[in-house]
């Protein structure tokens, strides 16, 4: 691996300290990054470099003996800091010479990884000015690539979300963008593709014939843990809706692709959630349940007279020749009784429809498979019982150690492949379904639940 400087835009915040240092330092100690490598964090507090690296050494969410102290100082020795503002020009010309001194002791112009971790209001500022400053032109020949990472959510309807996307395309190939959606890199999720493509057992059933209807659900125990400043402008559905569940419904729904590599499955992925039905203006309080938890209204941040849903629960349809009229619930919500993100794949049985064989893909937390079958129970007389097959990645002694989502898409963004990041088709594409419901839903009432609840609807 050529020699790479990861820049990180927000290096304070909140995502740079709990997922994407951790998962630098985890890659840095099982040899996953280039030999010479540095990180630069840019953000507006004032550190000397002594206090920024103590300050991360504090701050970064890692646990207590989790690694040995020289690995955690020889990994904060690669560590840089720019203290800036987004919209400042010269924050620019100064980060650009901290780069140059960077390749310098490199003795080489290294690949540049720009990460925006920032709320995504700074991103057009930050594109801007990093093209403006010459940042983001590679070195030449095969030396030196620049990519830039951004976060979900990606606009915040689809003419944001358009614009935005005009933006990088401007001053970015599409090679060079890495749209995060960092379900597309957990195990569960690439597990459903290798389960469904390479079982003949179950692709020839994967169909409307035999499928009677999928629940896909994201369901958290906490609220919004004191970010009521960002959440209230988002809402859930802006927040997971559009990114992590429509992209599990993609795995799901998705038609094999020609190949396996990156332009071929991001194609077939984009081609199902272009063909989500609109839901129809009219009728969208059948389809749509919208909820707040109780005392949301109360968190800090939120506006008093807060319309912005916690909880959504969708009736969905893919108009694809292989799932036309199989409903897809999607649901999420925050302050439920239990963390479970996972999705159920329930199978016709023409004679018995209390008995259906159902299909679980548990994405966190336990991740697994599990089916739920029929067997006749011991005795003389013929009655049948529910019984599960279980596959547990915990149990699976060459499968314990997952890579966290965040390291693989860290890596993978090193490497050059875009298989698990949203392209541009894919990101309209589910913008194209939910700014219909976003435009509407005020005509859903909200449904108040309690903090804890099991069921909203
Ligand atoms: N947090 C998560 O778990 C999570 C998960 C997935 C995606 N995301 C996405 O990640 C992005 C960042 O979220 P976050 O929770 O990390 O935000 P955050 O905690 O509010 O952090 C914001 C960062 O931006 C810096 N900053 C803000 N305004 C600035 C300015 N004008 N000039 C220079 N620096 C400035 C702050 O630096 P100072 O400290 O100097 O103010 C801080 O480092 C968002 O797009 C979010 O949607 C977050």
């Amino acid at each position: 691996m050529s020699p790479t400087i990861f820049v990180i835009f927000g290096i304070t915040g909140d995502l740079s300290l709990r997922k994407l240092l951790p998962s630098l330092l985890n890659l840095y100690v099982n040899k996953k990054l280039p030999q010479k490598f540095a990180i630069v964090g840019f953000s507006r507090r004032t550190f000397t470099r002594e206090e920024f690296r103590e300050h991360i050494r504090e701050n970064m969410k890692v646990k207590p003996g989790e690694y040995r102290e020289e690995d955690v100082k020889h990994f904060l020795d690669h560590m840089y800091y720019e203290q800036g503002h987004f919209d400042g020009r010269e924050s620019y010309a100064n980060l650009s010479g901290r780069l140059k001194l960077i390749d310098d002791g490199f003795h080489q112009c290294s690949n540049k990884l720009f990460h925006l971790a920032v709320a995504p209001s700074f991103y057009e500022t930050i594109l801007t000015h990093l093209s403006n400053s010459g940042l983001t032109i590679p070195c030449g020949g095969n030396e030196g690539w620049t990519r830039v990472l951004v976060e979900k959510p990606f606009g915040h309807n689809i003419d944001t979300a358009k614009k935005l996307d005009k933006k990088l395309g401007e001053l970015f190939d599409e090679s060079q963008i890495f749209r995060i959606d960092h379900y597309l890199a957990k195990e569960a999720l690439q597990n459903i593709m290798a389960f469904r493509f390479s079982n003949s057992l179950f692709e020839p059933l994967w169909n409307s014939k035999h499928i009677d209807v999928v629940h896909i659900k994201l369901l958290e125990k906490n609220g919004i843990e004191g970010r009521g400043g960002f959440y209230d402008d988002i809402g859930a559905l802006r927040d997971v809706g559009q990114n992590h569940i429509l992209q599990m419904l993609a795995v799901v729904a998705m038609e094999p692709p020609k190949v396996f590599d990156a332009p071929s499955i991001r194609k077939e992925r984009a081609k199902v959630l272009n063909k989500m039905r609109v839901v129809n203006e009219k009728k969208i309080k059948d389809f749509v349940t919208r909820g707040q938890y109780d005392g949301y209204v109360n968190e800090k941040g939120v506006k008093r007279n807060t319309q912005t849903e916690t909880y959504f629960r969708i009736e969905s349809y893919v108009d694809t020749p292989r799932f036309k009229n199989v409903p897809f619930f999607l649901e999420s919500g925050k302050s439920l009784s239990e963390n479970k993100s996972e999705i159920d794949i329930y199978f016709k049985n023409s004679s018995d429809l209390e008995k259906q064989n159902v299909l679980t893909f548990r994405i966190q937390p336990d991740e697994g498979i599990k089916i739920r079958f029929w067997v006749k129970t011991p005795g003389f007389d013929m009655k049948i019982e529910q019984k599960n097959l279980k596959f547990k990645y915990a149990d699976s002694s060459s499968l314990q150690i997952l890579p966290d989502a965040y390291e693989r898409v860290l890596f993978d963004a090193i490497m050059g492949d875009q298989t698990l990041f949203a392209s541009t088709d894919e990101v309209l594409a589910a913008w194209k379904f939910i700014t219909p419901i976003i435009d509407t839903w005020n005509k859903v009432p909200l449904t108040i639940y309690k903090k804890g609840a099991d069921n909203v609807v």
